[in-house]
């Protein structure tokens, strides 16, 4: 309970400046919306501000923040006030149910998982993979962050088999200059980790103390400036694209 608190104050207060940075990435969603096959009634959980919903479909949006539903662009599809862990829709309502980085902010991922496969037929979740992420290089400069309580317990991503009939987990590369500022998103690009509304946009940043956000935002800029980043990272600015670990999962009952 504590956690979903938290979460939910983290994204009213994150969605003041949630669309400066985080804004959908048009080959991520040409991934998810492939993924989507033919489904035709959508339901978005987790939906913040309607990144990744497909435009030629009917969505339903669900999100808890009011702050992120009145963020929401105008001309938005509908949006329901609730959690992944209790939907308000009967069996079956949707032929699919979509969840794009949202899953490691809910409070029982288990029982969310099992309400998308209760009320959808397919289910497609953009996620990413806590081993592999945790390996990215920003990490180094922020370690208080994998003990935040969001970060606890995650689900890899065949873990989802434990509640989901899944068929198919595929790798998506983060191209280099990838529009959605999520997480490991700047990979080549370690200068926009130093700005503010980098930083409040990611709630592995935003949820940090002010002091180990500080520490770890001068050591990499002191890092930048005296090259020692470009030495031991600095190949990744010259690649198009790069697996940081994010991954999607398709299931189907
Ligand atoms: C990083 S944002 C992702 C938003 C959107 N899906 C996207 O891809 O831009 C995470 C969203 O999960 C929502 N969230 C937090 N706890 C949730 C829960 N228990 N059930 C559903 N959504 C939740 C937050 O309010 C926030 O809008």
């Amino acid at each position: 309970m504590m956690v979903a608190m938290r979460d939910r104050r983290l994204y009213e207060s994150i969605s003041s400046t949630y669309r400066l940075t985080r804004r959908q990435d048009k080959r991520v969603a040409s991934v998810i919306h492939d993924a989507l096959g033919d489904a035709e009634r959508i339901v978005n959980i987790g939906a913040g501000t309607g990144n990744y919903e497909p435009p030629d479909r009917t969505v339903m949006a669900v999100e808890p923040s009011a702050a992120m539903i009145a963020d929401r662009p105008s001309g938005s599809n509908p949006v329901v006030q609730a959690t992944a862990e209790d939907l308000p829709f009967p069996a079956g309502s949707f032929d699919a149910a979509m969840a794009t980085l949202t899953l490691h902010h809910w409070r029982d991922r288990w029982r969310g998982l099992a309400e998308m496969k209760r009320v959808a037929a397919r289910q497609v979740i953009f996620m990413f993979d806590p081993d592999e992420v945790y390996r990215f290089w920003a990490i180094e400069y922020w370690p208080a962050a994998v003990s935040l309580p969001s970060e606890q317990n995650l689900p890899r991503p065949a873990d989802l088999a434990d509640v989901l009939d899944v068929i198919d987990i595929t790798t998506v590369a983060v191209p280099f200059d990838c529009t959605d500022g999520f997480g490991a998103a700047f990979w080549g690009r370690p200068e926009a980790y130093l700005r503010d509304e980098v930083q409040q946009g990611m709630s592995w940043l935003a949820q940090l103390s002010e002091e180990d956000l500080a520490e770890g935002t001068a050591r990499l800029e002191a890092d930048l400036q005296s090259g020692e980043w470009d030495r031991r990272h600095g190949e990744l600015r010259n690649l198009d694209r790069l697996d940081v670990g994010y991954r999607l999962v398709v299931a189907e009952r």
